[in-house]
């Protein structure tokens, strides 16, 4: 197994990096649902820190595999599809990038206009990136949902891709990503 991409398939970092976030994105979708949803309680609170900080992991982690991604060559996608189906799979890829960085970002927002301390799993001090204001926390919460909300319906298109490819297409496009 190489480490990194070659023309035709995944590294194992790649492949890392996916399924690894592709879980984590999971369960923090899982969490920060629970979290709102539960009365005011220590376990609340730790709710929220383990979020936050799983969250700021996660955009360190994206910075880190957009990193690798320039630094590799992309497998090439199979010939039997259209140069448009192409351009259509690699602009999702790139807009999955874009949500996957405005996530926690407006999360941050919302912490920062919130006037919260967040301590990155209790051991140090992350900076505010906003000055405390309510309208801004406001705003932040609504663009933490919305783009949530464009992320969940843009993976479902994704699985259904990914199976489309492997069901239906018979090609090795989910194999590649996978074994
Ligand atoms: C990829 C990373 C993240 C995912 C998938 C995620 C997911 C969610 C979900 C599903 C909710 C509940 C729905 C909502 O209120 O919007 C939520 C709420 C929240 N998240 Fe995140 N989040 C992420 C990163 C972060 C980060 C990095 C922070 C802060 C540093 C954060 C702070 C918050 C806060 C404060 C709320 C409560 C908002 C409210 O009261 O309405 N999140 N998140
Ligand atoms: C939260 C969940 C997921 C996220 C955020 C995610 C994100 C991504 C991203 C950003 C890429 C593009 C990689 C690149 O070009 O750098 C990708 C590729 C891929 N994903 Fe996912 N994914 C998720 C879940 C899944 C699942 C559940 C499947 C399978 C059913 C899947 C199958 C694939 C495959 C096969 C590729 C490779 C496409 C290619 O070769 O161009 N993904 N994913």
């Amino acid at each position: 197994m190489r480490w990194r991409n070659s023309i035709d398939n995944w590294g194992l970092i790649s492949k890392l990096f996916h399924w690894l976030m592709a879980i984590t994105i999971l369960f923090m979708a899982g969490l920060g649902l629970t979290m709102i949803n539960v009365r005011l309680s220590p376990m609340k609170l730790e709710m929220f820190i383990v979020h936050k900080s799983i969250g700021i992991l996660l955009l360190a982690m994206v910075i880190a595999r957009i990193c690798w991604r320039v630094m590799n060559p992309t497998p090439s996608l199979p010939d039997t599809m259209s140069s448009r189906a192409k351009m259509f799979a690699r602009f999702t890829h790139v807009w999955i990038y874009c949500l996957l960085i405005g996530i926690p970002l407006s999360g941050w927002v919302i912490n920062s206009a919130a006037n919260f301390p967040l301590r990155w799993f209790g051991l140090f001090e992350i900076p505010a990136i906003v000055a405390p204001n309510l309208v801004v926390e406001e705003y932040a919460k609504l663009t933490h949902m919305t783009l949530l909300i464009a992320l969940g319906i843009t993976i479902l298109g994704h699985i259904v891709a990914a199976l489309r490819h492997h069901i239906l297409l018979n090609d090795n496009v989910l194999r590649r990503m996978w074994g």
